[in-house]
């Protein structure tokens, strides 16, 4: 990962960017560091050993194939809005993996991005709040897939994950980094006019699919029907009843025989 690629290929954006060769987890490092840190800080780390995703899974992170990624913000957002931080880090990711690299990718609600139906990144955003309840700051960690493994995949994810690029490219993590740090730090001053959410929709997966909406161990079926502005998913129940998905706690499967 050569850091000056990444640098010139972001600028003008301002940030501060320092890339480690291994940690544990980048969220959990600028987490720790956090009050020491001015923003935005973005931590970049060649491999992790902790690497984590949602609802306490683990996150693959290993050596040279993958971009594993933290930004640091102290957003300037009411706590409500904070839960917009993901949805629009997954549309700066796809539009990166598409204008940059020329593969097409699509966002499975809320924070995975999937090529060719494979999972290929995945967007953890922890945040903190002052004891008043006001947005302290926020760590956006994205992980990508960008090629195989060179072991392959763990059993676990063997039929889930993927990759964006078929085989190793030279600079192309480096160019991914560059072309999603531009387009999210851009896109982070407007993010309360919610104009993101146009691009996020379009490039949104499943529409029109019959899914299993999971929470817990509980299952329900529903058809996507699409996401509106703040990024809920919009989905039609069996009994035609039309509801706004929007805890990240809810994860979304398609249904198996739905072709
Ligand atoms: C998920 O798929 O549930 C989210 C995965 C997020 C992974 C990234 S990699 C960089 C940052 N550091 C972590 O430990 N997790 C995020």
């Amino acid at each position: 990962m050569n850091p000056e690629t990444v640098l010139s290929l972001s600028a003008p954006a301002r940030f501060q960017l320092e890339v480690v060769e291994a940690c544990t987890s980048t969220n959990d490092v600028l987490k720790a560091r956090a009050g020491a840190l001015s923003d935005p800080y973005v931590l970049i780390a060649c491999r992790q050993t902790g690497g984590k995703g949602r609802m306490g899974r683990s996150f693959f992170s290993p050596d040279g194939t993958g971009l594993y990624m933290s930004v640091l913000l102290r957003p300037e957002l009411p706590a409500r809005d904070l839960p917009l931080l993901t949805p629009a880090a997954a549309v700066a990711v796809c539009q990166a993996i598409r204008e940059d690299l020329g593969v097409e990718a699509g966002i499975k609600w809320v924070n995975d991005i999937l090529v060719d139906g494979k999972k290929v990144c995945g967007i953890l955003t922890e945040s903190a709040l002052t004891p008043g309840g006001d947005v302290s700051h926020a760590v956006v960690g994205i992980g990508v897939n960008v090629s195989p493994p060179e072991g392959g995949w763990p059993g676990e994810i063997s039929a889930t994950a993927g990759s964006v690029l078929p085989r190793f490219t030279p600079g192309a993590r480096e160019k991914l980094a560059a072309g999603i740090l531009r387009r999210y730090l851009a896109l982070l001053p407007r993010i309360k006019t919610l104009e993101f959410s146009e691009d996020y929709r379009s490039m949104l997966l499943y529409v029109g699919r019959g899914v299993e909406l999971i929470r817990g161990g509980e299952s329900r079926a529903a058809t996507v029907l699409g996401s509106d502005r703040r990024c809920a998913l919009l989905v039609r129940l069996p009994d035609g009843r039309r509801e706004a998905v929007s805890s990240g706690e809810i994860t979304l499967r398609l249904k198996e025989d739905d072709t």
